[in-house]
């Protein structure tokens, strides 16, 4: 019944109605309409990593953003070193800067991220004991989602918790307090905001695999106790070499909605070896458009979110030697064939 509703009744009503009553006033052609606008209509949220500097210094920044994008997802002011630098001090300028740009432009917030063994802090690794980084953890996750109480639609609670292999990440949270740590992030952001949607989140488990399974058994386990999780993101970052296959994406998404769970794409990018050749920039909106697809055609997935929107300030480059232009728009914000393969999987008759 929701499936109909999501994805046809709907889609057809508000489509019907956008024809029949814009005509007079804008073209139809539906290239004018921005992707949130078309995902919407598919019961899809669009949304991006949003960098702090380049809100700040970059007008053309803000106005593709404010009009492409209802959702956006601090790239890294609302990670722990960022947020709390000492333990006394907690610092909140810039991803209330964030939040505010948001709450001003009617686009939702995503958190990221509350538990995360990279960027955080030296002094939380020098905590004493098991009580010590309990407490310390607990103070973080509760000071945190309650400064942004209604104001984040939906929180990463934990980051890549899983290793490659399978395995629980050898990270400070495991060493310190061991496996429980996990539960006790959900149960603390819960009573901290219960209304906002927890997520476990991570890289490399989109399609099947070991990483997916080992995903699979920890929110199957975490759903089994009644830990509060919502959710799970699955990160996307790939490369035309190491794409999941898209029906293994689609049986995924599947067997997580099957557990009660929402499932959001939080990350997708796609980094072409540089300088990007013209089969490399279609093989990747290739990509996009069918990770798209396979988000609108599963029940569990209600949000697509993308690493950053312009190839001017994507990771990537800074992240992988010789690799870029992996995002939807170009350095000077030109959509790419990416951006018009994401309107196609939004509207197929574009
Ligand atoms: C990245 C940011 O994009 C970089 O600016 C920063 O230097 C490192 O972190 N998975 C995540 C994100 O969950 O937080 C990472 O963001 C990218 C990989």
């Amino acid at each position: 019944m929701r499936c109909l509703l999501k994805r046809q009744t709907l889609l057809a009503v508000l489509l019907g109605l956008a024809l029949f009553l814009l005509p007079s006033l804008y073209p139809t052609d539906a290239s004018i309409m921005t992707l949130s606008a078309l995902a919407a209509l598919n019961g899809i949220r669009m949304g991006t990593a949003v960098s702090f500097p380049a809100l700040q210094q970059d007008e053309r920044y803000r106005d593709v953003l404010a009009r492409e994008f209802r959702q956006l997802t601090p790239e890294n002011e609302m990670k722990f070193s960022r947020l709390h630098p000492e333990p006394e001090r907690y610092d909140f300028d810039k991803a209330d800067t964030l939040v505010n740009f948001a709450d001003t432009h009617g686009i939702m917030v995503r958190g990221h991220t509350l538990v995360w063994h990279s960027q955080i802090p030296d002094w939380v690794k020098a905590a004493r004991s098991r009580d010590a980084a309990i407490a310390l953890l607990r103070n973080h996750i509760q000071t945190v989602v309650g400064h942004y109480r209604g104001q984040v639609m939906a929180w990463d609670v934990v980051n890549e918790a899983i290793a490659d292999s399978g395995r629980l990440r050898d990270t400070v949270w495991l060493r310190q307090i061991g496996p429980d740590y996990i539960g006790m992030a959900f149960r603390w952001a819960h009573a901290a905001d219960p209304n906002a949607r927890l997520f476990y989140n991570d890289y490399g488990g989109e399609g099947l695999g070991r990483k997916s399974e080992a995903i699979y058994r920890l929110v199957s386990s975490l759903v089994e106790k009644d830990i509060p999780i919502d959710g799970v993101g699955l990160q996307m970052h790939l490369s035309l070499q190491n794409a999941p296959d898209a029906s293994d994406v689609a049986t995924n998404l599947q067997r997580l909605g099957e557990l009660g769970l929402e499932t959001h794409i939080t990350e997708m990018d796609v980094r072409l070896a540089l300088p990007a050749s013209e089969q490399d920039r279609l093989a990747q909106a290739d990509l996009f458009r069918t990770m798209l697809s396979t988000c609108i055609a599963a029940d569990s997935c209600s949000n697509f979110t993308t690493w950053g929107f312009t190839d001017r300030y994507s990771w990537i480059p800074h992240r992988y030697k010789d690799f870029g232009a992996a995002l939807l728009f170009d350095r000077d914000y030109q959509p790419k064939m990416a951006y018009a393969a994401m309107l196609e999987a939004l509207d197929p008759e574009t």
